[in-house]
């Protein structure tokens, strides 16, 4: 069957492509490190809520942790929009492609993302009221979380590969396709989802922070299961990160070890500063914060320089004019900004609160 690509929007691009480009992978590093946190926090949430029947610590963190979701699954969502927009302006040929042919479990995602945020709002607000549910609810959120993330990797692979649109449509056009047959489709998704978990432990050694004065014994405790969490999962990465590039098609694995330079040098800092963040966790948490985000940021260009090389036979987005529209582009520019720094007041915000309240507690 003939690779059948959808023609590009006539309208052209609204900014050069590369500017675009950048933008994408910037937003997409934002929503990747919100998700991280919400998908690894509401799974060791929930784990938290069940072992906590038992263990005061676990107990702590559960009821810690879930104050902190809600607003991490509405930074998740946020901050998903704006790479969304990218994707959709840049790879529209593919990513809507994608999406109609995977129309129902992609319209899923909407229903998924609704129920989970309200389970999380459950959790956190109306334990007494779903009394022995509390862990029930907190359990199935996770799961419409990690079930949201699959579905992203079945889209974004989908979205890779061209040669499996015309067929895929012509066998069904009922919109319930997913990309099962893919080989990277797991190594792919567990990537992200041991990245969720070692994310997580950053992120409960930082709320330990909160706790340092008013409730040091469990803050230590957090400290240690934080860290601990945070090299367990990065250990598994490795090996995951080593599936996941031998299971791409062998020419575009080559040019990351060795076949490109610029491909193979982004890739293998990225790993090493990994390893970096894990060797320097116990002694500075915010140094392995550091470390972490510059790794997902080298990684997010990997992924990025991947789709190209997927996209590159079919797909060129330099060859699409431009119709620049700059007086939208600097309104979104100035939004984007503004937003961020809404962003961040809240997460001050939510700092503020937590710490006033640790203080009131103890
Ligand atoms: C709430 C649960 C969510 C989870 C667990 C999640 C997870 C993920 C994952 C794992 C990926 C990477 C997929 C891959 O490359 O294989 C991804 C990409 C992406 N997500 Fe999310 N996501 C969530 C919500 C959202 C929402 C609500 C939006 C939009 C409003 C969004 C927008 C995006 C975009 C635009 C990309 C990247 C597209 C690309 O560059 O190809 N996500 N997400």
């Amino acid at each position: 069957m003939p690779v059948v690509i959808p023609p590009a929007d006539p309208a052209g691009l609204p900014a050069p492509a590369w500017l675009l480009q950048i933008l994408l992978v910037f937003t997409f590093i934002l929503h990747i490190v919100a998700m991280n946190l919400l998908a690894g926090g509401t799974t060791i949430m929930a784990i938290a809520h069940w072992k906590g029947k038992s263990n005061p610590f676990f107990a702590a963190l559960g009821a810690r942790l879930c104050k902190a979701l809600p607003v991490t699954m509405s930074l998740t969502i946020t901050l998903g929009i704006a790479p969304l927009l990218f994707v959709q302006v840049l790879y529209g040929q593919a990513f809507y492609t994608a999406s109609i042919l995977m129309a129902w479990p992609w319209l899923l995602v909407v229903a998924l993302v609704l129920l989970a945020y309200y389970g999380l709002y459950l959790v956190q607000f109306r334990p007494d009221w779903l009394g022995r549910w509390v862990t029930p609810i907190a359990w199935v959120s996770a799961i419409f979380i990690l079930v949201v993330g699959l579905l992203y990797t079945h889209n974004a692979t989908l979205n890779l590969a061209p040669e499996k649109w015309a067929q895929m449509y012509a066998q069904s056009a009922a919109g319930l396709h997913l990309n099962w047959s893919e080989p990277t489709l797991i190594p792919r998704y567990l990537h992200f989802m041991v990245a969720a978990f070692a994310v997580t432990g950053l992120g409960i050694m930082l709320l330990s922070l909160l706790y340092r004065s008013s409730d040091s014994s469990w803050a230590d405790e957090a400290k240690r299961f934080g860290a601990r969490l945070f090299i367990g999962a990065t250990i598994v990465q490795l090996a995951v990160g080593l599936w996941f590039l031998f299971s791409l098609p062998n020419s575009f694995m080559q040019s990351f070890i060795g076949g490109n330079t610029v491909h193979t040098i982004i890739l293998w800092a990225g790993v090493l500063l990994a390893v970096l963040a894990m060797l320097v966790v116990n002694r500075s948490a915010l140094g392995a914060v550091a470390l972490t985000i510059l790794a997902i940021a080298l990684m997010s260009v990997t992924r990025h320089s991947l789709r190209g090389m997927y996209l590159s036979p079919h797909l060129d987005v330099n060859a699409i004019p431009v119709n620049p529209q700059w007086v939208v582009f600097v309104i979104f520019v100035v939004l984007l900004v503004a937003g961020l720094g809404v962003v961040g007041w809240m997460v001050w915000q939510f700092v503020r609160g937590g710490q006033a309240e640790a203080q009131s507690t103890s």
